[in-house]
């Protein structure tokens, strides 16, 4: 059982723990949200925690999550709690290696690979690669048998994370990329990814092999990219390249400097890594919510007939822009988002004390509360995505909530649109606002660039695969925290037949 430790009143409290160095570890680590919920009931929306020798305050609730998302430049930083991580991986010159106003510029370049003629491209080429996925792959027999009787499982996660990364090479990562992913590209990724878990982030330098490794396959891919740029900088051909190679082939900094090769090469690897497991874990989630739900899934393939029936009684291709208008996939993505967001913890260095308002944390004591310099701050938004004084039946997977006119959610989504918070991300997210309930795609300074991307791959597959397929699975599995994505525990696996008509 958790108890105070005797603590200095002007800082938030303190979580209780047995062990020195190791603290809350294992609580924390087994299940953050049993955790966090235990210690809001105990200490209020704001208390400190030991991990591994840090000291982690948590903000809770919308106010909790806005004091750290929204903090200022001068008290929280995002490199210092991440780049021992993300360096290693991505390699120099990028992201949490550079100060916060060059990766705001890596951002804008980045962005202007995101753009919609980019993504009505990616449409058709992410419906080849789902096509030639069905018919090549081992796990998909039974969908090429086609009797009703030819049923066959498959591992959620297991070719989720395959179909992401074939998708995301054929599109932004680019041709290249694509044309290696059965070879060399392949290995090289599985040891990058080896090296981007939470032992990495905990210890950034330990000598096992498999720290060893993730350094060779970073050198590798990075000289990897190099040498693509250097051919498509010689054959200077005219063709219409949409991915990200080409966009970011021509920028330059604010001061005039043009952005190297080498830091092109680690922003593709960026986002190769930032988008893998996010997208992945999302799908896989999505499907195992579909295949759980009869009624839903019908709802899904009905609105896939309403939109794409063909004079010849087939469904056609659907286009980018007719993706973003299909209420029930985007509510199923939202509410998927909602309950599964793939990260559960945004962490930040506290680099001058915070002040913590008094509105926030628990009673009047607290009034004069500071989260000292030199402590890590952890925002959880997941939190208050299943707050019951925020969402009815909040731990349930309803997607009909975005649908309901009365419902709470599409009461928060007309708030937040009347106050002119929303921006319009094409499939109509909640808020960009650092207070939101609802932000599986963080917010303020470090909000997620690749939401757009995700909402193309993830409606374009989650679309075409509800036409080609029944599912069924008896129960959604629980979360695994043990992974630096929070992705569904096995068993998770979704039985499935070529749909009959
Ligand atoms: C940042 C979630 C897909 C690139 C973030 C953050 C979240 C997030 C929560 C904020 C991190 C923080 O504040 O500490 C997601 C989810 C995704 C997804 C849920 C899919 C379902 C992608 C994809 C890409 C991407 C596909 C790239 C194409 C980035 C980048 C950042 C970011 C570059 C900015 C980091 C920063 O400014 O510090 N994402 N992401 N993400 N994400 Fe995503």
């Amino acid at each position: 059982r958790q108890v105070l430790l005797p603590r200095d009143p002007s800082q938030p409290p303190t979580v209780f723990h047995l062990v020195p160095f190791i603290g809350s570890a294992v609580a924390y680590g087994m299940d953050p949200y049993k955790f966090f919920f235990a210690m809001r009931e105990k200490h209020g929306d704001v208390f400190t925690f030991v991990l591994l020798g840090r000291r982690m305050t948590v903000a809770l609730g919308t106010k909790g999550t806005n004091l750290i998302m929204g903090g200022k430049l001068s008290q929280v930083n995002a490199e210092m709690a991440y780049t021992h991580l993300t360096t290693p991986v991505f390699g120099e010159g990028v992201v949490y290696d550079v100060p916060n106003h060059v990766l705001m510029e890596q951002k804008r370049f980045v962005k202007f690979g995101l753009n919609t003629d980019n993504f009505r491209a990616y449409v058709g080429m992410i419906e080849d690669e789902l096509d030639h996925f069905l018919a090549t792959e081992p796990e998909f027999a039974a969908f090429r048998a086609g009797g009703k009787d030819d049923w066959g499982t498959f591992d959620a996660f297991e070719q989720m994370s395959e179909l992401t990364i074939l998708t995301a090479s054929r599109t932004l990562q680019g041709t290249e990329v694509r044309a290696q992913m059965d070879k060399t590209f392949a290995h090289l990724y599985m040891d990058l990814d080896g090296g981007f878990t939470p032992l990495n982030f905990m210890f950034p330098n330990l000598p096992l092999p498999s720290y060893r490794r993730r350094d060779k396959a970073q050198k590798a891919m990075s000289d990897f990219y190099l040498s693509i740029l250097q051919k498509r900088r010689e054959k200077q051909s005219d063709e219409v390249e949409y991915d990200m190679l080409a966009a970011l082939m021509n920028q330059s900094y604010k001061d005039g400097r043009p952005l190297g090769d080498r830091e092109i090469a680690h922003i593709m690897i960026a986002l190769l890594m930032a988008g893998q497991h996010t997208s992945s874990a999302t799908m896989s989630w999505c499907l195992l919510h579909i295949a759980n739900n009869a009624g839903v899934q019908q709802a899904m393939y009905d609105e896939q007939v309403k939109h794409f029936s063909a004079p010849d009684g087939t469904l056609r291709s659907p286009t980018f822009e007719e993706l973003k208008d299909l209420p029930v996939l985007d509510s199923i993505i939202r509410e998927t988002l909602r309950v599964h967001p793939p990260l559960h913890s945004l962490i930040r260095k506290v680099i001058s004390d915070i002040p913590v308002p008094p509105s926030l944390g628990n009673a009047s004591e607290d009034k004069s509360l500071i989260i000292p310099k030199g402590n890590f701050v952890l925002a959880a938004p997941c939190i208050s995505q299943v707050d019951p004084a925020i969402w009815k039946d909040s731990f349930e997977w309803e997607p009909s909530r975005w649908t309901d006119p009365n419902s709470e959610a599409a009461a928060m989504y007309k708030e937040y649109t009347e106050t002119g918070e929303k921006v319009d991300y094409g499939f109509g997210m909640v808020s960009k606002g650092t207070e939101s309930p609802y932000q599986p795609f963080g917010s303020g300074r470090h909000r997620c660039i690749g939401e757009q991307f995700a909402y193309v791959q993830l409606g374009t597959l989650l679309s075409l695969i509800v036409r080609h397929l029944e599912l069924k699975i008896d129960k959604v599995p629980p979360h695994n925290y043990q992974t630096m994505i929070t992705t569904p525990q096995k068993p998770r696996q979704i039985s499935f037949r070529r749909r009959q008509l």
